[in-house]
């Protein structure tokens, strides 16, 4: 099985491209709601979830890990890595590479939390690949949160946009990088915002791609899961919304930072 997960749906922008690339893979999908946003957080509390939720995947049956989330990413790959050498990890890191090839302005822009401006990872695709090209980075407090609530095309989501995105704008970019799982959500609106002369990057179709050239395990019936620590109705509304395939959905809770399966009827009998 292949696990992916995220601080939220946000991953659910990777995974609904992944039937596609890798078909007959059965798909484990966790969103840690109950935690969601992850990208204020401090690097280590991010890079223990990634952990404790790789540990859960893997008690699971994944054998391969695909870490939809920029932050888990920039906070946890390489200890993912290093922790379990022989399970295939594939990550996220900007797509500064395509814009930076794309651009003819010399001016692209970057949509990402604080946590992926501060890793590692962020700082070596920009010296890698964008030597040459003004890359202009921009922290998006609070459109995580719009997103889980499913305000993918409101007035104040498009407002919150709009400042962000509108300085940008007018400093020349041609490419706008989305560096969150979750902000392909809001491509018909950033589309709409920077109209035609912008190219909008989703790096999610490459990241199935590279987990399909990753795939060892074997092709069955396909088969998905979802794993979801906050509410499950909250999940499945949004997963709903954005034309994700209904499946089960297990509920789980953190337990002394590890995650464990939420007992069925618990909420029912201690309201009683
Ligand atoms: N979807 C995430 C990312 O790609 C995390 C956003 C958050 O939880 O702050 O960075």
């Amino acid at each position: 099985m292949l696990g992916v997960f995220d601080s939220g749906v946000g991953g659910l922008s990777v995974l609904r491209h992944l039937p596609e690339a890798l078909p007959g893979v059965p798909l484990l999908y966790l969103a840690d709601t109950a935690q969601v946003p992850y990208g204020p957080r401090p690097m280590a509390e991010v890079r223990a979830f990634s952990h404790a939720i790789t540990r859960f995947l893997l008690d699971q049956g994944a054998t391969e890990i695909v870490v939809a989330c920029n932050t888990a990413s920039a906070a946890a790959l390489k200890s993912l890595r290093a922790a379990y050498p022989d399970v295939p990890f594939v990550g996220m890191e900007p797509a500064v590479r395509p814009a930076a090839e794309h651009t003819h302005s010399g001016v692209v822009g970057v949509l990402a939390t604080p946590a992926t401006f501060q890793g590692e990872l962020f700082a070596s695709v920009v010296e890698r690949f964008a030597r040459d090209v003004r890359v202009m980075r921009q922290t998006c407090p609070g459109l995580v949160e719009q997103i889980e609530a499913g305000r993918l095309d409101t007035p104040d989501t498009e407002a919150l946009l709009r400042g962000w995105v509108e300085p940008m704008l007018a400093a020349g970019i041609d490419a706008l990088v989305l560096g969150c799982t979750h902000y392909p959500f809001v491509i018909p609106l950033l589309e709409r915002i920077c109209g035609p002369g912008v190219r909008v990057i989703d790096p999610a179709p490459a990241v199935a791609r590279q987990a399909a050239r990753l795939w060892q395990g074997p092709t069955r019936d396909p088969d998905l899961h979802y794993f979801v620590t906050g509410d499950l109705g909250d999940f499945d509304t949004f997963r709903a919304q954005v034309g994700l395939p209904a499946a089960t959905i297990a509920g789980l809770n953190w337990e002394d930072g590890a995650l464990k399966a939420r007992p069925r009827f618990a909420k029912i009998s201690q309201l009683g």
